[in-house]
């Protein structure tokens, strides 16, 4: 049997209970990884542990807690004795209805920003400590991948997103400055972030429901807005954070991967 495209490497992926992280779970463990799904949706994250077997592994994991990273990293390395990949996949459209900037409150802003931005600032964090553990500067293989989710938010103007697209932003630019601080230091461990544009996931259905239309309506209208002529499913996204978590991509780091059927092209 070939070995697989991610084999024997141990990774996390967090909100990885439903849509993209679900998705990018089951691709990594497909291609041979040890997958450990955190999430605060305990029921539906314990039923991907259970649906992709073998070595895996849910994690109760709040991302906005410092506290449950340390559990989780203890909870990986207690496990595993290392970690290789980590996809800080978690992440929050809204907290209500609108969100143009006049409808959008600080409270809103805030709560964004902790889960979307500081959850993965955490993640990054916690994640290059775990990878630098037996690192290559102690002479052992160290190193490993982070893929990080932005969005094509996170690159486009989005009038009725304007607390999410900042987070989104502020993810792209902590990714590149993360990569620069690994690649100086001779960690052997990249960062890059993925743009998903229009999904069909729980969250894809929340955006067409955003403007408070018939959904169905909405998203007709969204594909129009793809060159491609479809919406992007979760294993789309999913194949772009494999990519980006094996050794395939091993001289790309700060990279922002999109995948977007060609919205932000034109
Ligand atoms: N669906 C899209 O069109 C789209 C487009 C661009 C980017 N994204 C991004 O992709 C990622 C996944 O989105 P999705 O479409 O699969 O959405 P989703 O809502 O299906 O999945 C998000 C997961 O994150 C979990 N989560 C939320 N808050 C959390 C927290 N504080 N700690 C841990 N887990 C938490 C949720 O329980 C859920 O399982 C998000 O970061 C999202 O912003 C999605």
């Amino acid at each position: 049997m070939m070995a697989g495209r991610v084999e024997g490497k141990i990774a996390i992926v967090t909100g990885g209970a439903t849509g993209i992280g679900r998705a990018a779970a089951r691709r990594l463990a497909e291609e041979g990884a040890k997958v450990t799904v955190t999430d605060v949706n305990v029921e539906a994250g314990q039923a991907v542990a259970e649906e992709l077997g073998g070595d895996a592994l849910f994690v109760q994991q709040d991302v906005r807690q410092e506290a449950d990273w340390q559990r989780l990293m203890d909870t990986v390395a207690d496990r595993h004795g290392r970690l290789d990949i980590l996809h800080n996949n978690a992440g929050i459209l809204a907290t209500q209805k609108s969100q143009f900037l006049a409808d959008t409150d600080l409270e809103q802003w805030r709560a964004l920003q902790a889960v979307n931005v500081e959850g993965v600032f955490l993640g990054c964090k916690y994640g290059v400590a775990a990878m630098s553990v037996g690192g290559r500067e102690k002479g052992g293989a160290g190193g490993g991948a982070i893929v990080n989710m932005s969005s094509i938010a996170g690159l486009i103007g989005t009038a009725g997103a304007v607390a999410y697209g900042a987070s989104k932003g502020a993810v792209r630019q902590l990714t590149k400055s993360v990569a620069i601080d690994c690649a100086r230091k001779g960690l052997g461990i990249r960062c890059n972030s993925v743009h998903p544009g229009i999904i069909q996931t729980d969250m894809g259905n929340a955006v067409m429901s955003l403007s408070g239309g018939d959904p169905e309506r909405a998203w007709a209208a969204s594909i129009r807005r793809v060159p491609m002529g479809e919406a992007g499913q979760a294993v789309d996204v999913a194949n772009c954070v494999l990519f980006l978590a094996s050794d395939e991509a091993r001289h790309v780091t700060g990279a922002e991967l999109v995948v977007d059927g060609g919205i932000t092209v034109i």
